[in-house]
């Protein structure tokens, strides 16, 4: 390969979903440097038809939290202890374990973390369709990117689109603007590590699905 940019791929490689922050607030202008990140992202058209909210009220962080929580106590608690119920004891379970243990802390604190943006998008009157997210989700990783090269930890979360329309009204938004991704940013307290991904020739095809490009 060449052309290698070390500092570009190691901030891809090493950024896994940051789910333990410190309360210490974030400088501004990291805020900002993560925002114009957000805002060079592809986009269908260059319509840029998105928002970005930063939320660092304690009080309206606190009412999505309950929301958050509410999806997971409701549906995602219960989905991952069945899953974990029908695990075999080992490794993968243990690995499992510890990630179902860390999103149930995120979720505990989510309310904590310094900031959080969240990314919305015009939808308009007919609301979201299967290509909207794609016109998003850019911007988000860009962000994710951003702070991770700001030495920040943070996660991309969606759950709260379970409870979507309540969270949205938290926030303010108007009709046709919909919340699509929550990020709560802050400093981390753990290290970052490299993300956890299986062998490229397993999802990998050459010219049509099922024949092996590796
Ligand atoms: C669309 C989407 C929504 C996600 N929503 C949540 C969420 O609500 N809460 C959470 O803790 N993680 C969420 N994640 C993070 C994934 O769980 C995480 O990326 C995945 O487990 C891989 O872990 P890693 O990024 O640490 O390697 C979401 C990721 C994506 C792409």
């Amino acid at each position: 390969m060449t052309n290698l940019q070390p500092a570009l791929f190691d901030t891809m490689f090493n950024m896994r979903a940051m789910r333990r922050l410190k309360p210490d607030p974030v400088p501004a202008d990291m805020v900002e440097q993560i925002l114009r990140a957000g805002q060079a992202a592809p986009n269908g058209g260059n319509a840029q038809a998105w928002g970005f909210i930063v939320v660092e009220d304690p009080a309206i962080k606190k009412q999505i939290q309950t929301y958050y929580a509410k999806a997971y106590d409701e549906l995602v608690g219960p989905h991952y202890a069945s899953i974990i119920e029908n695990m075999d004891e080992g490794p993968d379970r243990d690995k499992f374990e510890r990630q179902v243990a860390a999103t149930k802390h995120l979720t505990d604190h989510y309310h904590e973390a310094p900031l959080m943006i969240v990314a919305c998008l015009n939808v308009g009157p007919n609301g979201a369709n299967g290509g909207s997210g794609a016109s998003i989700y850019p911007a988000v990783q860009n962000m994710l990117l951003a702070a991770r090269g700001l030495g920040l930890g943070a996660t991309l979360t969606s759950r709260h689109m379970i409870f979507g329309k309540d969270v949205d009204k938290i926030l303010g938004l108007p009709s046709g603007i919909m919340s699509f991704a929550i990020l709560p940013i802050g400093y981390a307290e753990g290290n970052f590590g490299p993300v956890g991904r299986g062998p490229l020739k397993d999802i990998v095809h050459k010219d049509q699905w099922g024949q092996g490009y590796f």
